[in-house]
């Protein structure tokens, strides 16, 4: 059997094709979908080791893959994207001293990369004077933000790699995050050598991001580690959403995440021309409905908060519906990170 292809994509076989045909196809700009064995993440590893773009699944969403240390690899990461600047990007390692031997960590760090790593928390720390990463995967400044997935074959592709690999989420910018391999192909295909498929992604919203490079913890982007569970192991930490803030963690800024229908925030009634984002028993009346977690659950609603964007996008493009209504969720556990996705959803563009 020879390797299927549908549309721009290759789907390698697991007992691989020739790389000389493999390179061709990829001049060619096409993607390959590799499946998450032992075969498709060594391919992955090889293609990231040789600079190449590779989209891969964490437990939070996928992310799109480079050689952190390799600077002409970051910089095809921004033109995948079509990111209009150098945001600084997040460095993925196997484990937290693989981490830590890339910058400092002070006892804040090591108390919650014990408590939470493998798992959706990034920290922003000093660099250290000998770290291999290339500058442009901190937008130049003396910070890295350090982070170790819980993802069995996300880990196992790091592993492979033997270096840190540079992933902001695998989206055009601006656009909603991805929790499946489709997704990612929905905006990338063509644009990167290639995706790793690990099914749909647990979390389903980004990584918590802290900043532990002052004397103070800064929340810069509320995400899947919850801001109880962070100040029940550090204490206090102070929330970002101050300017000063937003400069230092340019991906809260604006407009992101957002459908290409309106989106209008706590919505208490809704329209048969709206289609509805339910959080709880869904209103009535709506042209469509998408439900995050019937019984409120801000955990099952964060895992389908994207998903469920998308869906609600194209059909209510398709019904020719005007935007999208979405009911209130509470500030709680994932909700605070539910939320901060929401309004950036519904900011003006
Ligand atoms: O869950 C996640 O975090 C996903 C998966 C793929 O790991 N990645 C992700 O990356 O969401 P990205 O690039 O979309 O978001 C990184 C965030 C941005 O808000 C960026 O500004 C901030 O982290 N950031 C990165 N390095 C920073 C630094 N040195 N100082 C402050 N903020 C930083
Ligand atoms: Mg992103």
């Amino acid at each position: 059997m020879g390797p299927l292809t549908f549309g721009n994509t290759r789907f390698t076989p697991a007992f691989g094709a020739l790389p000389c045909l493999l390179s061709a196809v990829i001049d060619r700009g096409m993607t390959e979908l590799l499946r998450d064995d032992e075969t498709g993440i060594s391919r992955a590893a090889g293609l990231l080791r040789d600079g190449a773009l590779v989209a891969f699944g964490t437990e939070t969403v996928y992310g799109l893959g480079a050689d952190a240390t390799n600077a002409d690899a970051v910089a095809g990461i921004f033109a995948a994207k079509g990111r209009p600047h150098f945001n600084p990007l997040i460095c993925h390692y196997d484990s937290a001293d693989a981490a830590f031997r890339h910058v400092v960590p002070d006892a804040r760090a090591q108390v919650l990369a014990a408590a939470f790593w493998p798992g959706p928390l990034t920290v922003v720390l000093p660099r250290r004077d000998d770290c291999p990463v290339a500058l442009l995967t901190g937008a130049g400044l003396d910070t890295l933000a350090v982070r170790v997935p819980a993802h069995r074959s996300g880990l196992a592709l790091l592993r492979a790699v033997g270096r840190p690999v540079a992933a902001p989420s695998a989206n055009r910018s601006g656009q909603v995050s991805p929790t499946t391999a489709a997704h990612v192909l929905a905006g990338l295909e063509g644009r990167i050598a290639a995706i790793v498929d690990s099914g749909p992604c647990v979390v389903g919203v980004e990584s918590t991001v802290l900043d532990l490079s002052g004397p103070q913890a800064v929340l810069l982007r509320p995400g899947g580690a919850t801001l109880e569970a962070i100040e029940a192991a550090i204490g206090p930490v102070v929330q970002g959403a101050t300017p000063g803030a937003a400069l230092r963690s340019p991906g809260l800024l604006s407009s992101h995440y957002a459908p290409s229908l309106p989106v209008r925030l706590n919505a208490e009634k809704v329209g048969a021309d709206e289609a509805l984002l339910a959080f709880g028993a869904p209103l009535s009346g709506a042209g469509a409905t998408f439900s995050l977690s019937a019984n409120g659950d801000t955990a099952e609603a964060a895992a389908r908060l994207f998903e469920g964007l998308r869906a609600l996008d194209t059909e209510g493009r398709r019904l020719g519906l005007r935007g999208i209504a979405v009911m209130p969720v509470p500030a709680t556990g994932l909700g605070l990170a539910i939320r901060d996705r929401l309004q950036r959803a519904a900011a003006p563009r």
